[in-house]
């Protein structure tokens, strides 16, 4: 791995020959990984707590830049349990998206890897015969079985198996995942024709309808239009019908509303509100709005500059949020009580340096309640009650908890 630089704020052209050098041997080392071909064995897993449909443990995902390594996700572990919405908070760039990204593995190399670290997925997936087509259960459906996937771990050539299928991905901007030259319903029939077997076209189209009128859409209205011909907030009701219409056990919701006019932002968090109570599966609910978070989350997860800082229910991280940025984060929350001459506060200071982050706590710069300790290691994660965590000295006397 690189060397850090010398903190002159700027490379000499040594240090950037030595970083080119390091860089190249660890993205050739780590595509290779990727590309590999391997048993399913390799990638096999078990969860760690039977209730959870995805544990995040310990990930670390680096970009190996000319200026040096970017920690995006440095040792981040958090799980999502089985129909529940878990809320991603954090300030912008301290790597929210970089760790969704990674379950998905959109990582983009070789720039981008997965360094070390488990992403645990359970997968339900039909049962394949010798070749490779899913075998009847007899009831008119088909036989299924369940398996953990370690997403980290599996070849590029196997992410098939969850991708779109099993995990399903509403991101921020919807035209840039729907395809401008096909219609609406030629883009929803297909993701049916392609995660159902047995599925004609007749049955596709007839769940396509079902699932534009699950997101409120009157089916006759538009599908057969195409992307360009809907506003904002429509493509976007398309982009989640299309994400359920493969039935996935968890949705991975980036700032699904951000470039959505604020009615139809309430409009679209209304929908994912009822679609949670209607589907068998979990959303992870990624962003910058703590209100969207308090209304929407069940279990809450703070990152700041690449780490999980604190993790506890809704009701935890809201009535009490122990370490000092997420009381900052509250703090910075606008609130209808505000009179308009009342300044929000702001958390002062800036995210350390990527590249180079200090051995102490990263907050330290901008905390307004560190002690000596503090310039001390890291702080490790406390737990402060069975469900709530926080990584701070200022809980160290609590159970530490690895
Ligand atoms: N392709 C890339 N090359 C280098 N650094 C990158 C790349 N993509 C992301 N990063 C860095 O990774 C860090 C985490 O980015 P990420 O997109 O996950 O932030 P985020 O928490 O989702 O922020 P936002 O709230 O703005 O969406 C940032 O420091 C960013 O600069
Ligand atoms: S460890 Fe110290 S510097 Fe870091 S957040 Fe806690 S009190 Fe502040
Ligand atoms: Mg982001």
């Amino acid at each position: 791995m690189a060397k850090e630089n010398s903190n002159k704020g700027y490379l000499s052209g040594k240090e950037i020959r030595a970083i080119a050098k390091s860089n190249a041997k660890e993205m050739k080392r780590l595509e290779a990984y990727k590309n590999r071909r391997c048993p399913e064995s390799e990638f096999l897993s078990q969860m760690a707590d039977d209730d959870n449909i995805l544990e995040i443990q310990d990930l670390h995902t680096f970009f190996f830049t000319e200026q040096g390594v970017v920690k995006a996700v440095n040792g981040v572990s958090y799980d999502v349990p089985k129909n529940s919405v878990v809320g991603v908070v954090g300030e912008s760039g301290c790597g929210k998206s970089v760790t969704s990204m990674s379950v998905m593995r959109l990582i983009q190399g070789p720039t981008g890897q997965i360094v070390d670290g488990s992403i645990r997925f359970k997968s339900n997936e039909y049962v394949l015969d010798g070749k490779g087509q899913p075998i009847p259960d007899g009831d008119g459906g088909y036989r299924m079985e369940e398996k953990v996937y370690d997403i980290a771990k599996m070849p590029m050539r196997e992410i098939h198996r969850i991708r779109g299928k099993q995990v399903a991905m509403i991101f921020q901007e919807p035209m840039t995942s729907l395809n401008p030259v096909f219609t609406i319903g030629q883009q929803l029939d297909e993701v049916t024709l392609l995660h159902m077997p047995g599925a004609t076209k007749q049955i596709a189209k007839e769940k396509s309808e079902d699932m534009l009128r699950l997101v409120g859409i009157i089916p006759e209205n538009v599908y057969n239009a195409f992307p360009h011909e809907l506003s904002g907030g429509m493509r976007q009701r398309v982009m989640i019908a299309m994400a359920l219409a493969a039935e996935p056990r968890l949705i991975i919701a980036d700032e699904p509303t951000t470039a959505l006019d604020v009615t139809i932002q309430a409009q679209i968090l209304d929908l994912l509100q009822d679609i949670k109570n209607k589907i068998d599966g979990s959303i992870l609910l990624i962003t910058h709005d703590l209100g969207v978070i308090a209304e929407m989350a069940d279990y809450v997860v703070v990152m700041y500059a690449g780490k999980v800082i604190e993790k506890g229910t809704v009701l935890e991280i809201f009535q009490d949020p122990r370490h000092p940025y997420t009381i900052g984060l509250q703090k910075s929350k606008p609130t209808m009580t505000l009179d308009d001459d009342t300044e929000l506060y702001n958390i002062p200071g800036n995210v350390p340096n990527p590249i180079d982050m200090p051995s102490h706590c990263y907050f330290k710069e901008r905390c307004s309640m560190c002690t000596k300790k503090c310039s001390g290691e890291y702080p490790g994660m406390v737990q402060v009650s069975p469900t709530h965590f926080v990584a701070c000295h200022l809980y160290d006397e609590e159970t530490a908890h690895g």
